[in-house]
């Protein structure tokens, strides 16, 4: 029997918590780098009566992007896309996240908005780290949005002289896919598909606990301290937003960026969490 099929990709905690709560009855292709992350959920969530089959994916790679999408037209119609996989600050260099975290999502997003049935949806993940970076100008905002995917590395403001570190790198990703699905959800549209972004606070998880233990590993645990929630939060209360931009309630809203991150923004901007001048 052909069934409905949902994409995934990266299988961590994120991933799996959405793919709880939306991915029921559908055939899900869940893709990983490791393959042993996927075959963890994959066994995690078939003994609670999913239907998941683990595949070795590298989101990075164009050809690997196409394989997962092959592999789930073997089930029947693509009708759902989480892209959970990706690289923090702390666990890549700077190239490694430009070309998993930016790339690989931008390639990612317009491969399956090529194939995505009538009634599909998708999310992708970005970070609420993006949203602590001053904006850009209207122009490289646009180059982030709409430079076909092959130039998208190639452009000046992501080359090494102007990314500072593997902190600056994450948010030019990040802010990326925020202008990508943007512009990817017009083409989405075409085909009766919507698209959107989550972007999270500090959400524990392993990423999250490699930033915790890595150089940046103080500035994290005062975040989530002196932010309004006073705590990180958990990937079940990122999958209660993807309930709502995947579901029938979500059906007016497509091309949107939902930060959900305990406050922790709005204190870096008008909080105790605003840098000090120096
Ligand atoms: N946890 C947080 O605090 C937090 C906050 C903001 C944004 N995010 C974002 O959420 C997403 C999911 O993170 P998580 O916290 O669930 O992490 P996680 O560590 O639980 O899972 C990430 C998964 O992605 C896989 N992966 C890494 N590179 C890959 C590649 N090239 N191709 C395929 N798979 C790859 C890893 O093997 C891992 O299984 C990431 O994009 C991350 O940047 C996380």
């Amino acid at each position: 029997m052909k069934k409905e099929v949902m994409l995934v990709t990266g299988a961590g905690q994120i991933s799996m918590a959405i793919t709880r709560r939306v991915g029921f009855g559908k055939k899900i292709i869940f893709g990983d780098k490791k393959k042993e992350n996927a075959e963890t959920i994959a066994k995690i969530m078939n003994n609670a009566g999913f239907d998941v089959v683990p595949m070795e994916m590298d989101l990075s790679s164009r050809e690997s992007i196409l394989a997962l999408i092959a592999e789930g037209q073997k089930y029947g119609e693509i009708k759902m896309l989480v892209n959970g996989a990706g690289v923090s600050p702390s666990q890549a260099p700077i190239e490694a996240i430009l070309k998993v975290d930016l790339y690989g999502t931008a390639v990612l997003l317009e491969e399956v908005g090529k194939v995505i049935a009538e009634g599909g949806v998708g999310v992708t993940i970005s970070s609420q780290s993006g949203w602590r970076m001053p904006a850009l100008t209207a122009e490289q905002d646009e180059q982030l949005a709409t430079t076909p995917t092959e130039e998208l590395l190639s452009l000046p403001m992501l080359q090494p002289e102007n990314i500072r570190d593997t902190l600056h790198a994450y948010q030019m990703a990040k802010r990326c896919n925020e202008k990508r699905v943007m512009a990817q959800s017009v083409k989405w549209g075409e085909r009766g598909a919507r698209l959107n972004d989550i972007a999270p606070g500090i959400i524990v998880t392993p990423l999250a606990i490699d930033e915790f233990n890595g150089p940046r590993g103080d500035f994290y645990k005062n975040m989530f301290a002196k932010c309004p929630a006073g705590r990180p939060g958990t990937a079940d209360e990122v999958a209660n937003v993807a309930e709502l931009l995947m579901g029938p309630a979500g059906a007016f809203i497509t091309g949107s960026t939902i930060l959900i991150d305990g406050g922790a923004t709005a204190s870096y901007f008008y909080g105790p969490l605003k840098p000090e001048k120096n």
